[in-house]
């Protein structure tokens, strides 16, 4: 599949709905609800929603607003571990099962986030 073909497929509409459905569960996590901030979610949300657009083919509105990502050096300021990579993936995953995507965009997108939450990991 190729990568412009998961926006193509799913649009802003859908990133829009399973990066919502992640933040929805953020503020009532015990590892997650501490780490990101509680008085700008939205801005959060917004931020990793235009990253994943930009990345999978739709308009670069995250590189335009923020610069280049270097998400790994942006990750550097919180703790994460094992723990709060797996943690993350759990959100996501409950997010994957309440957006309903086609089955060919999740699964493409869950390698990619997987991949990159493991790559997050900055702490043992
Ligand atoms: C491994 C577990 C992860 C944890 C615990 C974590 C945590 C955080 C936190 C606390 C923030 C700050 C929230 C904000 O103000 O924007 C953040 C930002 C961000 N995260 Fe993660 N994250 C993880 C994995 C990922 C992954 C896998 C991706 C993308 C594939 C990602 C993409 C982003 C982006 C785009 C931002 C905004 C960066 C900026 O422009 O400042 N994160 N993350």
């Amino acid at each position: 599949m190729d990568e412009l073909n998961v926006y193509a497929l799913i649009g802003e509409e859908g990133f829009t709905r399973l990066i919502a459905a992640f933040y929805r569960q953020v503020p009532a996590d015990e590892i997650l609800g501490q780490m990101y901030p509680r008085d700008d979610l939205a801005g959060a949300e917004e931020r990793l929603r235009d990253f994943l657009i930009g990345r999978f083919g739709g308009p670069q509105r995250y590189v335009e607003r923020r610069g280049h990502p270097r998400l790994r050096a942006r990750h550097m300021p919180f703790r994460v571990d094992r723990a709060a990579r797996d943690r993350w993936m759990a959100l996501m995953e409950h997010a994957f099962a309440e957006a309903a995507l086609p089955a060919e965009a999740e699964v493409f997108l869950r390698e990619f986030l997987s991949q990159m939450a493991t790559f997050m990991i900055n702490h043992e």
